[in-house]
């Protein structure tokens, strides 16, 4: 068949899908916007729980609703105990993300408002989402070490409790509020690969946990949210096959010429600085020189410069550190091992994947919701309308 060849967009780049509410990227300028307010700004003055609001409702709580809110995330972080009973049945070497891909439609089990399809019922299951999935990682965390897992500390915010749940040690209000602006920065990103797979199965009328299950998958992928734990992979590396800060050069070059990633740079949008990698930057020297890994920081920073020039010597500008080149590091001095480092991403995306099935479910930003049915051009075989020749089992060749 004569086929007509089209000039397709690989991967969707630049394709508007849907219209959305919830957040906006400017990859020109550097900009990420959530509700409309900036990122920096939220980062500064806001907390996670807030955030979450802010995602789900389409406003910042006042007050007492912060408290209810807050009040109803405490509450609704217990975890069922056939779930904990099966954790005790997996492999122990069970990846964190596979565990969590799991366990989301577990959860969806025991929800009593699983087949209530309102916006007030799914704004709840959202909520218990939010709630439980700190808690899972915590505990899968512990009960593959052999330990049993700890309870909550209700005087803890969430992301410090998450800390003591999966560490069993006590965080500073310090190192509580930084991982508290780690989730802030990481809550939403438009269309990123996970949302849209969050919101394409959700779109059949699949319930959220089906939604958030495939969400887990995708964000547990190299190029997307697993990137943070292969950054520190690629450091490890580095500091294994070099003796001092002045080889990084060479072996940023070996690794570029090799066509080899390195891993935290390069975005799909932001063809400058991601406005979250800024932060996050600061964020690994503050606490390099409090715990005294600076020498990530200094790997990284190197790492970075020379990369950068590297690119743009081979005319590929553009491509700057993204959320994961620094937030590796950052987890790693809060003692979160490397395969948590992902799931650490999942507990804070998991309030922008909640936004976007709702907005998805209930057709908020475009008026009425609608199945996903892309097109894809057939280039395989065609042997006209009668199809190719059948050949029976026994007559074909091996
Ligand atoms: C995120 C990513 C997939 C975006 O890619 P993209 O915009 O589609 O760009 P491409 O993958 O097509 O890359 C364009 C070119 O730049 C190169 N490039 C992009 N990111 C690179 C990186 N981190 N290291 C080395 N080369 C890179 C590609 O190899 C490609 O080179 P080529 O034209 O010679 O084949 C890509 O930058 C990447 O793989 N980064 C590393 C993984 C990562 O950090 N992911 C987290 C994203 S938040």
């Amino acid at each position: 068949m004569a086929q007509e060849v089209r000039v397709k967009n690989i991967g969707l780049r630049g394709v508007a899908v849907a219209d959305t509410k919830i957040s906006y990227i400017d990859g020109e300028r550097g900009i990420l916007i959530y509700r409309g307010y900036r990122i920096e700004e939220l980062a500064e003055k806001t907390t996670f729980p807030e955030v979450a609001y802010l995602l789900l409702k389409g406003r910042l709580p006042g007050r007492a609703q912060l408290e209810e809110f807050s009040e109803m995330l405490v509450n609704s972080r217990e975890i069922p105990p056939y779930v904990l009973e099966s954790f005790r049945t997996l492999p122990r070497e069970g990846d964190p993300m596979d565990v969590l891909q799991g366990v989301v439609p577990l959860l969806a089990l025991s929800d009593p408002e699983l087949q209530d399809e309102s916006r007030e019922a799914n704004e709840r299951k959202a909520l218990r989402l939010i709630a439980r999935l700190p808690a899972v990682i915590a505990a899968w965390n512990r009960i593959r070490q052999g330990e049993d897992p700890l309870p909550p500390d209700d005087s803890l915010t969430h992301a410090g409790n998450f800390l003591w749940q999966l560490t069993g040690k006590k965080p500073s209000e310090d190192m509580a509020r930084d991982l508290d602006v780690c989730l802030i920065l990481h809550a939403d990103h438009t269309f990123n690969a996970s949302t849209f797979a969050c919101r394409e199965v959700v779109s059949t009328q699949a319930h959220m946990y089906a939604g958030v299950s495939a969400g887990v998958g995708a964000l547990s992928g190299a190029l997307h949210g697993g990137a943070n734990a292969r950054v520190m992979q690629m450091l490890e590396q580095v500091e294994k096959e070099i003796h001092s800060l002045d080889e990084v050069e060479d072996w940023v070059r070996r690794r570029i010429d090799a066509h080899e990633k390195i891993m935290g740079m390069g975005h799909a949008v932001y063809k400058t600085d991601d406005p979250r990698s800024k932060i996050l930057r600061v964020m690994s020297k503050r606490l390099g020189e409090k715990t005294g890994y600076e020498k990530w920081y200094q790997l990284l920073t190197r790492i970075e410069k020379v990369a950068t020039e590297e690119f743009e010597k081979k005319g590929k500008t553009g491509i700057k550190c993204n959320v994961d080149f620094y937030s590796g590091s950052v987890y790693a001095m809060m003692g979160i091992p490397r395969d948590i480092m992902t799931p650490v991403f999942a507990i804070s995306r998991i309030s922008g994947w909640c936004a976007h099935i709702l907005e998805e479910k209930f057709g908020e930003a475009q008026g009425k919701p609608a199945l996903y049915r892309p097109q894809a051009e057939y280039v395989g075989d065609y042997c006209g309308e009668i199809g190719c020749v059948f050949q029976p089992l026994e007559e074909r060749e091996t």
